[in-house]
């Protein structure tokens, strides 16, 4: 009896591979939990030189657990090489907030990563690559990689903000006291960062509206800045920041986008294209349906004055951000 699988083999490029996320990330990708039982994977692990070493043990450990998708495994320095016709990029590797940082000092840390990266995705990828930026600042990093890569179309460019989708479906269900799997249609708008808005105004919880359950003043003064500020809680009670968590979200988020949505919409941060008023070009979160591989905002949601102060608050970092890593030339003019 064959053993083989039913689909063609998928690229992925893990970068950062050595790191804390990385770690997490790739076990679960080797399991089939990202592209589904029937995908073999060929992993690609980009590391600087100085985290080669954590890379290589972690592919030990991936050859040790004799998973039968992964059809091959590759530990690299070279972008070039890393990216050479991937098909799927997890743009991960990147410096971590450490407490008492905020993620603006991480502009100036991680955005020279970007730029390369993405001319090595526009030189090297496959012509149906897409591309989900973890490392943070998460939405301008994938500005500065989609900037850099004019020959891939825009769309293919995504950062996460699921994690953060997550994290409020949680909060919800869990002072609603319903299960989380009942709890859809949660937004996060805007910057993975402490501006964000998570917005549940068109959010149901076993099928009532969410805004008949709770208050203004409990969104206001918990939910949101819970939710928002859960990355520094994490960093304080672990002392580093979120991996597994983090790794999960990246997950979800790329099985989405290939196999499509199910239980109501989610949240991605991609190239706006003007919806909702956000301006054109900044990757700024939306809430999506994933259909026929494509990442489709959903369309003519009311935005209440609740909601356009706080969405348009979190836009005005990401327009200052743009305006950070121009200043400093890493998107090309
Ligand atoms: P980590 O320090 O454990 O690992 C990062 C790895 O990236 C390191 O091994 C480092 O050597 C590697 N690296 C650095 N520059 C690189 C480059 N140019 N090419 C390839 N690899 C490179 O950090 P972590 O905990 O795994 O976090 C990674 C990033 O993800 C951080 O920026 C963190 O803030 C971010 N993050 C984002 C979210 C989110 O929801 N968007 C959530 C959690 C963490
Ligand atoms: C998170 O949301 O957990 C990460 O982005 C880490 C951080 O710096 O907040």
């Amino acid at each position: 009896e064959s053993t083989r699988a039913a689909h063609p083999p998928v690229t992925v490029t893990v970068t950062g591979a050595g790191g804390q996320i990385g770690y997490a990330l790739l076990f679960r990708i080797a399991a089939g939990d990202m592209l589904g039982a029937s995908t073999p994977v060929r992993l690609r692990l980009l590391e600087v030189p100085q985290g080669l070493a954590s890379a290589e043990g972690a592919a030990l450990e991936l050859q040790d657990g004799a998973f039968p998708l992964l059809e091959s495994l590759e530990v690299t320095d070279s972008p070039e090489r890393a990216f050479d016709v991937t098909n799927i990029a997890l743009l991960v590797g990147s410096r971590p907030r450490t407490a008492g940082m905020e993620r603006a000092d991480l502009l100036a840390a991680n955005g020279g990563i970007f730029g390369p990266q993405g001319a090595a995705l526009n030189a090297h990828a496959a012509d149906d690559v897409r591309v989900l930026v973890v490392g943070n600042p998460a939405n301008t990093n994938a500005l500065i990689a989609q900037q850099n890569a004019p020959d891939i179309p825009a769309d293919r460019f995504t950062a996460l903000t699921r994690l953060d989708h997550n994290r409020a479906l949680a909060q919800l269900a869990a002072k609603l006291e319903v299960p989380v799997s009942s709890v859809r249609d949660v937004t996060i708008w805007g910057n993975h960062s402490t501006t964000q808005y998570p917005d549940v105004f068109h959010a149901l919880a076993e099928e009532r509206p969410v805004r008949d359950l709770v208050d203004e003043a409990w969104l206001a003064e918990e939910f949101i800045p819970r939710v928002a500020g859960r990355g520094a809680e994490i960093i304080d009670a672990r002392g580093s920041s979120s991996a597994a968590s983090a790794a999960s979200a990246a997950i979800d988020h790329v099985r989405d986008w290939v196999h499509g949505t199910r239980n109501g919409w989610t949240s991605v941060a991609l190239p706006s294209t003007g919806a909702y008023g956000v301006p054109e070009g900044i990757v700024s979160s939306f809430p999506v349906h994933s259909i026929d591989g494509r990442w489709v905002v959903v369309e003519g949601l009311d935005v209440n004055a609740f909601s356009r102060r706080r969405i348009d608050l979190s836009v005005d970092e990401l327009l200052e951000e743009r305006a950070a890593v121009a200043a400093r030339g890493l998107l090309p003019s």
